[in-house]
């Protein structure tokens, strides 16, 4: 902790009869944020590694695994932070619960990690263990989604996805295959499936699907619940909406779990999924394999990315720190669309024009997850 980095400084020092000018009480031996990088441009994180042999340890407080995306991050956590790369990575799956990523980290902070990196589960809740971290001069990486907290110097740098971006542009392909196929003016019945409340992945494609409900009057969005990111979720809230409304034009699931989960009960409704009128249109994202297979079969209209591969993000953050602590504070991925057919070539969202990808089994082969 703080205090035993602090007290190990000081015998270092102490021992090595360096003057007191090279050991001020400000910097431990763990403290490794860009405030703490020495004027020579080596941060105190040296300090921490030799201590340790060269080992950066590092602690990672997962949400879970609720969807084969979270499954692709955590591989490419693991994949990473290994000994041959020089990490030790403690991994803990918090099993979709605040309260185990909040134990979690309290742990890391116990153990003197190097560097705590946290996938939060949901945006709020997060200033005091992250105070505590920010105490023991540990610092913290987000990855995926974001923490809403009250002062950002809680944590060192931020990487995922842009959410609300990946529901403008799900969006926008919507209304510009409603508009090619004729039917802008037909009533849209939609049923949005949603993640976790309070994820920002939740927060973003949520606000992106009502705002083109608000902008769209023809569109009417009939049912709206979580489906908590997984697919047996996913299936019992599409079953129970398909007994209350018969004429369902839309289905917006929030991630490809829960497209899965809803195709299997518009099936065993007796309904077809698909883009024609009378059919039931299933919208996704994140784009893993398996939701573009269902993109190839035609179950999936449109699965826009959101890329789990934050490993190497995290690493390449972590190296940056460890050299002159300059990262940006938050960073986006790049992310693409992916459709079952060219009907909406490309689409306009936000400032940006973005090309739909036409699914074909060399771009499945290609995807890394
Ligand atoms: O935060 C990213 C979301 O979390 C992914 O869309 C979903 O599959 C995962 O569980």
């Amino acid at each position: 902790m703080k205090t035993g980095r602090k007290v190990i400084g000081l015998l270092l020092c102490a021992a090595m009869l360096v003057g007191a000018a090279g050991c001020n009480g400000g910097t431990s031996a763990g403290s490794k944020s860009p405030a703490a990088v020495s004027a020579g441009g080596e941060s105190q994180t040296g300090s921490a590694e030799k201590k340790s042999g060269g080992t950066v340890t590092v602690g990672f407080s997962q949400v879970g695994a609720e969807s084969d995306w979270r499954t692709a991050n955590s591989e490419s956590m693991k994949g990473t932070f290994t000994d041959a790369n020089g990490f030790k990575l403690i991994f803990d799956d918090a099993q979709q619960k605040q309260e185990n990523q909040i134990t979690a980290i309290r742990n890391f902070i116990q153990q003197e990690v190097d560097y705590i990196v946290l996938a939060p589960v949901t945006e709020t809740g997060w200033d005091t263990v992250l105070q505590e971290a920010k105490d023991a001069d540990i610092p913290v990486i987000i990855v995926d989604r974001m923490v809403n907290v009250k002062d950002d110097s809680l944590y060192t740098a931020w990487v995922g996805s842009n959410f609300r971006a990946e529901g403008d542009k799900a969006v926008a392909w919507m209304e510009d295959f409603f508009k090619s196929k004729g039917r802008d003016k037909d009533t849209i019945n939609i049923v949005d499936i949603q993640g976790t409340i309070g994820a920002s992945a939740q927060i973003g494609r949520t606000e992106a699907l009502e705002a083109g409900v608000k902008k769209n009057s023809n569109w009417k969005l009939v049912a709206q619940q979580t489906g908590e990111f997984t697919q047996a979720k996913g299936q019992e809230v599409m079953e129970s909406v398909l007994k209350q409304h018969s004429n369902i034009d839309v289905v917006y699931c929030e991630n490809d779990n829960e497209a899965f989960g809803a195709i299997d009960a518009i099936k065993a409704a007796g309904k077809k999924v698909g883009t024609d009128k009378g059919e039931i249109m299933v919208l996704s994202f994140d784009s893993t394999k398996a939701g573009l297979n269902k993109v190839l079969s035609g179950e999936i209209a449109l699965d826009t990315e959101c890329n789990p591969l934050h490993g190497p993000r995290v690493q390449n953050i972590i190296e940056k720190l460890k050299k002159n602590g300059n990262v940006d504070k938050k960073a986006y991925v790049d992310e693409k669309m992916f459709a079952a057919d060219d009907t909406v070539k490309s689409v306009s969202a936000g400032t940006g024009k973005f090309d739909v990808t036409v699914v074909t089994q060399d771009v499945i082969k290609g995807r890394a997850y």
